[in-house]
């Protein structure tokens, strides 16, 4: 066994090296490996072959077939490294051409059988069992390269960040219900029973609080936490790359940002993505028809309410706003030969979202238009759309008539049904979405704008005279970051004037009383000299999942919960002692009647 100071940095004092790490070259030296029984195969009267797994992989040991070990026992093993005899050769393993032989192994630990076999057939196991059981699923090599993926994006974020001079400060977990939009976990208070923290949905407001500070350039890997319908891109806890800085404008964070997003993405892939173009939200929505675009592909939205400015028909005749998508029979031969059946489908889902109907047209032999609403249409109107689209034979081509943001928002939805590849799916497209609407929707019951992003975001400059008279019209200085149509991250210029947070206040229906007992403790500070500042967080689980080519970002994340968000391993969440709840204050209604 080699001393301390000899050592590679891979050999412990029960080891020499890492499994896959063993190669041709090594043939001739006595090594010693340290990890769990893989596979054993009887050989012959008197030998067996083990295939030994650490981290890095596996390697194949002959051993006495006296001995008793099996499946994820964990062992140790020295052996001489030998070549395998011809035509045994696994060119698929990274130690294909050698063995160990002339082994002594001493059993460390044995183990139950596994639940489920510890290699990639647990893909297809109940991802229940996979989590009840996560300390194994973990002991797979995909789990094992999703973390170490994981652990190599936070470390170049970190690289990327302190290279350019941001100061990593840790924010408090418990802290008083704040107004960014998710709902919040709470706390209860010991001390003072009936009284709550919050956990924090991200460090929004102490790192506003840290640029009044005067730290300039503030990041931090934040846990963040949100009580919110969980799905493949969201969990309770999630972690951000969370940043805020001092006396900038959008382009100076927008770069900053994009440092570390290239630093994480040229650790995993080994190469640099291209410069990151930017979109106004509102061409987003035009073109794409969501706030997320995934660029990966066309079939962009076509505007063509001037087509139809003098229709007879009737469902476009008062509407405001017509668009349309091309489904290319050239590349996507599939969904353009729809029949009626899957077009039925495609009209429902449109009207699930909100849309009066759906037109679809098929486009024929000398671009003649097949569909039960063309009778209506005359022979210019017929000609101008199929020009405006750039229709060729054999298209299939999908129209909506309604306001803006309906129109928008249903092709956008059924141009990502018909072809959206899975997002883990290169090629990897990034976007900034930038300028979004400072307020997006009514709230159902104070009847106010809600915020677009979150109440601090600094509306657009040549706006800001519109807040009051028109406060839907508002852009706020406020952008996004978008791969592959997920929503990777969110920032703003802030609100830095006291009275300029007073007024967005107002708007969202928070008077100036409301607002100093709700967040004097915010907006106090303010008063004392805040610098212009900006700042963006994005999820550090979806860049990894991205990069990691999966698709749910549970597969990068050790302990996940669940859909409905348990914990099958430890079955969080559960009831507590009485005498917990008494010591909080706090008496338990019946649970609801289930429906
Ligand atoms: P926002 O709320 O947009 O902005 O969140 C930023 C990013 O965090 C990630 N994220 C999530 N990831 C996994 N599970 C979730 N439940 C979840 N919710 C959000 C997303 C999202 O884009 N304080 C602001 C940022 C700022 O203005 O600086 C904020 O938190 O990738
Ligand atoms: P109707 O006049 O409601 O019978 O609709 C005639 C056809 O136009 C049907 O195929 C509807 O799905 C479609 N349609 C109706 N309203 C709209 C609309 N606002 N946008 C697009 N298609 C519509």
């Amino acid at each position: 066994m080699p001393t301390q100071q000899n050592r590679s940095i891979e050999s412990t004092s029960l080891r020499t090296h890492l499994c896959a790490n063993l190669r041709a070259s090594d043939v001739g030296s006595t090594v010693t490996v340290c990890g769990w029984v893989a596979r054993r195969r009887e050989h012959g009267e008197h030998l067996a072959f083990l295939d030994v797994r650490d981290y890095s992989g596996i390697v194949q040991c002959v051993v006495d077939n006296a001995v008793d070990v099996r499946s994820e026992w964990v062992v140790q093993i020295t052996g001489k490294v030998q070549p395998r005899p011809d035509g045994t050769v696994n060119k698929n393993l990274s130690t294909g051409e050698i063995e160990l032989s002339d082994c002594t192994i001493t059993v460390l630990n044995a183990a139950e059988p596994p639940p489920f076999p510890i290699d990639a057939r647990a893909d297809d196991v109940d991802e229940n069992v996979r989590l009840k059981y996560r300390y194994l699923d973990i002991r797979r090599e995909r789990m094992q390269r999703n973390l170490r993926i994981r652990s190599k994006v936070n470390s170049a974020i970190r690289g990327a960040m302190e290279a350019q001079q941001f100061v990593e400060v840790e924010t408090p977990f418990l802290m008083p219900s704040t107004p960014e939009g998710a709902r919040e976990f709470l706390v209860p208070s010991r001390k003072e029973p009936g009284s709550f923290y919050a956990l924090p949905q991200s460090p929004q407001l102490w790192k506003q609080l840290l640029m009044v500070a005067g730290i300039d350039r503030y990041y931090q890997i934040a846990r963040c936490l949100r009580d919110e319908d969980l799905r493949a891109d969201r969990q309770y806890e999630f972690m951000q790359l969370d940043a805020e800085m001092s006396f900038v404008t959008k382009d100076d964070v927008l770069a900053a940002i994009s440092k570390a997003v290239v630093a994480a993405a040229e650790a995993v892939l080994g190469e640099t993505p291209p410069t990151i173009e930017q979109i106004t939200w509102r061409d987003a929505m035009n073109r794409f028809g969501v706030d997320k675009p995934d660029m990966r592909f066309g079939m962009e939205l076509v505007e063509l309410t001037a087509v139809f400015s003098s229709t007879e028909f009737k469902a476009f005749s008062s509407a405001a706003c017509i668009k349309g998508i091309r489904v290319d029979a050239t590349l996507y031969p599939e969904q353009a030969a729809y029949g009626r059946n899957k077009l039925d489908a495609l009209t429902d889902r449109a009207k699930q979202i909100g849309a009066k109907g759906l037109v679809w047209m098929k486009v024929g032999e000398g671009l003649a238009l097949d569909s039960p609403v063309a009778k209506f249409l005359s022979d210019a109107e017929r000609a101008s759309l199929v020009s405006s689209m750039g229709a060729q034979n054999g298209d299939l081509l999908l129209l909506v008539a309604d306001e803006w943001a309906t129109t928008c928002e249903v092709l956008g939805t059924l141009r990502n049904d018909l072809a959206r590849p899975p997002v883990h799916e290169g090629p990897y497209k990034y976007v900034w979405v930038i300028d979004f609407p400072l307020f997006v929707g009514v709230n159902a019951t104070t009847g106010k704008p809600q915020p677009g992003h979150h109440p601090f975001c600094q509306p657009h400059p040549d706006d800001i005279e519109r807040l009051e008279s028109d406060p839907m019209s508002v852009r706020a200085l406020a952008y996004d970051l978008v791969l592959n149509g997920w929503e990777l991250g969110s920032g703003s210029i802030r609100i830095h004037d006291p009275e300029m947070q007073r007024r967005v206040f107002r708007q969202l229906g928070i008077s100036d009383e409301d607002a100093d007992k709700r967040f004097g403790f915010f907006l106090q500070p303010f008063k004392y000299g805040a610098p212009p500042h900006g700042g963006f967080a994005f999820g550090t689980d979806r860049l990894v999942a991205i990069l990691a080519g999966e698709e749910n970002i549970r597969e990068v994340i050790a302990f996940p919960k669940t859909q409905s968000g348990s914990d099958p391993m430890t079955n969080a969440p559960t009831p507590v002692n009485p005498a917990q709840l008494n010591e909080l204050g706090i008496r338990l209604l019946p649970p609801p009647a289930k429906s």
